[in-house]
């Protein structure tokens, strides 16, 4: 199935469980607003394009579960389910966007029904829309790759991390789909091993050849020659830099240093045409995730820890954007890729 969906039957979020994984596969259903809350800031559903629809269907379940009778008051309470959705991580654009997008199709709504019509129809054309653009990103994106490439990727950006086929995950699938070779680095990303444990899972069911190592051996691996590309994905895409998951810019400044190729796959989506690398929030997470690993304590309960979700990776160290409109190189016009 779908990394998220929408279950007709019961009227609500249906999402693969993404903190089980590999051990587990399961699919929970979110009947409440704060149940998909709780899902998006505990991280069972994640990655930027699968919190846009996140967002979105978010907005539709306020709608069906509304006992408004009047228009104005249940665009006011979509409002403010928006808001609270939007609370809940501030770093990925495409959950804002997703939202957003959701609430402006509200005036095309005639009445009261209307109202829960668009905004569900509207959210399911951001799922059917993900999995295209993906499929388009994929095919711009394999182009870069060569038969017989090994590729390092960070934290997952495949399909777990979208509706859908993946964008860096994505780029490699269209790659293997035309018929070349690829290998694959996985680093684990610590703290919470979004690569270890998704990423591989991912490649390993499309029997794509994966090998799994620590961030800090992607200096050695890179010295070593064992890397021909790295390709990841984004959060956000400022003027100046591209927001990621924590270790990103490590791993492109010794891309830099070594002369490989950084591809960064995302959609227009992710792109942030508004504000530029020191106004982005960068999200910070409960110290919980350094002390423990689950419940395996693996450092001083008391101590002082600093863990923040993602860095910014400046677009000097970034070769080009892989997204569904083609391949741009930096620099670029934020304004006129969008456009
Ligand atoms: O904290 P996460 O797991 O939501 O972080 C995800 C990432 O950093 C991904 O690389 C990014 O969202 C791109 S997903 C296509």
């Amino acid at each position: 199935m779908r990394t998220i969906d929408w279950n007709d039957e019961s009227n609500s979020i249906v999402m693969i469980d993404q903190t089980l994984l590999p051990m587990e596969y399961k699919i929970i259903e979110c009947r409440t607003l704060e149940s998909l809350c709780e899902g998006i800031t505990s991280l069972r559903v994640r990655g930027a394009p699968a919190l846009g629809a996140a967002g979105a269907f978010g907005i539709a379940l306020a709608a069906t579960l509304s006992n408004a009778d009047d228009m104005d008051i249940l665009t006011e309470e979509l409002k403010a389910a928006a808001h609270r959705i939007k609370a809940t991580r501030p770093t990925a654009v495409n959950l804002a966007w997703g939202v957003d997008r959701t609430i402006s199709a509200i005036p095309d709504a005639y009445n009261l029904d209307g109202i829960r019509d668009v905004v569900l129809a509207e959210a399911k054309n951001i799922a059917d829309e993900d999995v295209k653009t993906n499929k388009k990103l994929g095919k711009h994106g394999a182009r870069l790759l060569d038969d017989g490439d090994t590729v390092m990727t960070h934290c997952n950006a495949g399909r777990m991390a979208c509706v859908d086929w993946g964008t860096a995950l994505g780029v490699i699938r269209s790659a293997v789909d035309a018929g070349k070779e690829i290998n694959v680095i996985a680093c684990e990303t610590r703290p919470l091993n979004q690569g270890g444990r998704i990423t591989t899972w991912e490649l390993m069911q499309d029997n794509i050849p994966v090998t799994l190592i620590t961030d800090s051996m992607s200096g050695h691996v890179m010295n070593n020659g064992m890397v021909d590309k790295v390709i990841v994905g984004a959060d956000r895409i400022t003027g100046d830099a591209v927001f990621n998951k924590i270790g990103t810019y490590t791993h492109s400044v010794l891309a830099r240093e070594h002369e490989i190729p950084f591809f960064v796959a995302a959609p227009i989506s992710t792109f942030d045409p508004n504000n530029w690398e020191d106004t982005v929030t960068i999200e910070q997470r409960d110290s919980k995730e350094l002390r423990f690993f689950r419940d395996l304590q693996i450092a001083p309960a008391d101590v002082k820890v600093y863990n923040p979700a993602f860095d910014a990776t400046p677009m000097e160290n970034v070769t080009a954007v892989i997204t569904e409109k083609g391949v741009f190189y930096p620099p670029f016009l934020l304004d006129e890729l969008i456009a």
